[in-house]
């Protein structure tokens, strides 16, 4: 360290943006109402982000801005000082699954350098494959599922039957659920939120080897960034679902027979992630409500150093409700 002054590690200000998300959503678990879930989410992720030290531009977001009043891409974020970066938020992912109180929500933001984040553009749909550390030189998105498990397998010293894999359970998935276990791997079938396992995939001792499939682009973008702080790698595909698609985004510059790495999908060297869980699944515990305030379970992380901190924090609403000066509860 002789020398070097350690500069700000932004995830640790994240982490206060999405443990606002989380206890924002959480009051709406199992309530059957996911857009009022994501707007808790967003309205609290709103008030928390611009305390950031951080000059940042929405490039992942809710949407156009006449239809997401706030947090719609190109939106300017942070206070206004400190690095230029962009800026890719879930405040949460699993509408669905917080909404009929199934694991795995999350509420996530990702930072990279200006212009260093892939825009999606109306690239709605994904192909991926993502996987952990020992594992990054086995994954191939063009190989077949069953060469994918075998490859993983003996990177990991393991049998295939010893592979789990998470796919969301779509119909236009049931080939490669089929082919995936035909190759003995185990398929564990997913209703929504492919964010968590993919980060899970690159995290030992969660149970998740691989994540497979089509989901939204903009998931990957903010999955590859994770990955590219934990290790492990993120290959993905765009998925035009039509013929139109396919020429609009050609038209639009998109090239869709292209694999896009880790690297492509987010090239800034100094990158910073937060999630924080809603609901408990692989990667984080959900949202816990106690007598008095709210316990937060929240990974962080930075790509430079590498530093992977996860951060139990308990807070306690009467104090809270003094400084913010609104109820909690
Ligand atoms: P929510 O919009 O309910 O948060 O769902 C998110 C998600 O499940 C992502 O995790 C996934 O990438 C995508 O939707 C899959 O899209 P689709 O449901 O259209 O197959």
């Amino acid at each position: 360290m002789h020398g070097v002054t350690p500069d700000r590690n932004l995830a640790l200000e994240l982490v206060r943006v999405t443990e606002a998300a989380a206890m924002g959503a959480g009051r709406w678990i199992g309530r059957g109402d996911k857009e009022s879930a994501d707007q808790a989410a967003v309205d609290a992720m709103r008030l928390m982000l611009d305390t950031v030290s951080m000059d940042g531009v929405v490039v992942i977001g809710e949407g156009e801005k006449d239809e997401a009043p706030m947090l719609f891409n190109s939106e300017q974020v942070g206070s206004g000082n400190g690095p230029q970066v962009d800026v890719a938020v879930d405040p949460l992912e699993g509408t669905r699954l917080t909404a009929l109180g199934q694991p795995n929500a999350i509420a996530v933001i990702a930072l990279a350098e200006r212009g260093t984040m892939f825009f999606p553009g109306a690239a709605v749909y994904m192909d991926k494959i993502a996987c952990g550390p020992e594992a990054v030189d086995a994954i191939d998105i063009n190989a077949s599922p069953a060469e994918n498990v075998g490859a993983v397998a003996e990177a990991k010293r393991c049998e295939p039957t010893d592979v789990s894999v998470v796919v969301l359970e779509r119909d236009r998935h049931d080939d490669l659920i089929r082919e995936l276990r035909e190759a003995g791997a185990k398929v564990n079938l997913i209703r929504d939120g492919d964010v968590a396992p993919a980060i899970a995939a690159a995290r030992g001792g969660t149970g998740v080897d691989l994540l497979m499939g089509i989901g939204g682009t903009p998931e990957g973008v903010i999955s590859a960034a994770a990955i590219k702080c934990l290790g492990g790698a993120l290959q993905g595909r765009l998925w035009p679902r039509s013929d139109d698609e396919r020429r609009q985004l050609a038209d639009a510059g998109y090239d869709v027979e292209r694999v896009l790495t880790t690297d492509d999908l987010v090239a800034g060297d100094d990158v910073f992630v937060a999630a924080t869980g809603v609901t408990s699944g692989a990667l984080l515990r959900g949202v816990q409500y106690t007598s008095d305030g709210a316990i937060t379970d929240s990974i962080v992380m930075r790509s430079r150093s590498g530093t992977v901190r996860r951060i139990e924090a308990h807070h306690a609403f009467a104090k809270l409700e003094k400084l913010v000066g609104s109820s909690l509860r």
